[in-house]
């Protein structure tokens, strides 16, 4: 069975990050939040996956995961462009997929068994999880233990369960997105399109999510979710150089690291050919590779690659790669900010 992963969109909410590449790829935990989906197909035994390409900088999907050999899957790609909604991007796999096969959008983290999923009869299988803001999501209305209705982005309360964004199709769902027609948004809905299957009488089968499990859209979305993700799978791991340092509980520190006089207590994780000196990185912070860290205290926080920190205390801080936020003590004292769109600072 093949998996279709979701790497398109806008990520307008993630500015200005997805400025420079698709929010899938930003890291969460150490790797990006579309490998821990790779990674949890192939556990699945999924390992034929076709990724849907966006026009944000698709070239660095295909560079990270290059044919999937290195992550022991095997991946095609193809091109959708704008976003046209999500069954358009299924729509574009038609030639590549089987009888059946899953769905999964590339920013969301379900720790859910795959393999329920995929066992069903009839024409689809979706997850839904109750969830408090249901005017954000596609929503199913459950009548006598079947779905009855799927309305997108609800504007009155009519039911709190929302669609997460894995799900399972026959290919008959190819011949409902020939007919549908586009959202006030312009998009080939996904909820349209299992509407469709519903109007056609075809049972839809579901099944609820009760652990966690996220949509990494927005800024504290992926604070949350490297957070959750460190809390459950970080290991203690030391491969670089500790030298004067006390690293207290599931830390890891990825080879070519080295940490200096500084105090870490986890779960954190340091990535490769990070320097840490004279700081303290405390429990839920994930320092991307190629950061330099000097002088500063940092909390549960998402530093990505290649950012240079010196002489600053950070608390629940999302910093975009190749940043820079140096204390200079040199008068005037004022502040020099060069930032981007929707950046968010408080001093
Ligand atoms: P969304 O988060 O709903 O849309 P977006 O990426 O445009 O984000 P924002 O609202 O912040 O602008 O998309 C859900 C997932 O589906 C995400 O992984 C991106 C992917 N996607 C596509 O691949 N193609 C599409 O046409 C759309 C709309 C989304």
């Amino acid at each position: 069975m093949e998996a279709i992963v979701l790497h398109g969109g806008q990520g307008t909410r993630l500015r200005p990050l997805t400025h420079t590449g698709p929010k899938q790829l930003i890291k969460v935990a150490g790797k990006p939040v579309s490998q821990w989906v790779i990674e949890q197909l192939k556990k699945a035994n999924i390992s034929d996956i076709i990724m849907i390409l966006g026009d944000n900088n698709p070239q660095k999907v295909v560079e990270y995961y290059g044919d999937g050999s290195k992550f022991e899957v095997k991946i095609k790609y193809i091109y959708q462009g704008k976003a046209r909604g999500l069954a358009d991007a299924i729509y574009r796999a038609k030639n590549l997929v089987g009888e059946k096969f899953l769905v999964y959008l590339g920013d969301n983290i379900v720790p859910y068994n795959l393999s329920k999923l995929v066992d069903f009869k009839g024409s689809a299988s979706i997850l839904l999880a109750k969830v408090q803001n249901p005017y954000r999501f596609g929503v199913a209305i459950i009548k006598e233990g079947k779905i009855a209705k799927l309305i997108e982005k609800p504007k009155e309360p009519i039911s709190d369960y929302a669609l997460v964004g894995v799900y399972a199709f026959t290919r008959e769902i190819f011949d409902v997105i020939e007919n549908l027609k586009p959202s006030p948004r312009n998009e080939l809905e996904i909820t349209d399109a299992i509407q469709g299957l519903l109007d056609r009488n075809r049972e839809i089968y579901y099944d609820i999510v009760d652990g966690w499990w996220k949509d990494t859209g927005t800024p504290e979305d992926i604070l949350e979710a490297n957070m959750v993700l460190l809390d459950e799978f970080n290991q203690r791991s030391i491969k670089g150089i500790s030298n004067g340092s006390s690293i207290d509980g599931r830390v890891t520190v990825e080879e070519g690291a080295q940490v200096f006089n500084s105090r870490v207590i986890g779960p954190t994780f340091i990535g490769y050919n990070s320097i840490i000196k004279d700081s303290y990185i405390g429990p839920y912070t994930m320092i991307g590779n190629s950061c330099n860290i000097e002088n500063s205290d940092i909390e549960n926080s998402v530093i990505l690659d290649g950012s240079n920190i010196s002489g600053v205390s950070l608390r629940d801080s999302l910093i975009g790669q190749s940043s820079k936020i140096l204390r200079i003590n040199k008068r005037p004292l004022a502040m020099r900010f060069i930032i981007g769109e929707r950046s968010s600072l408080e001093v």
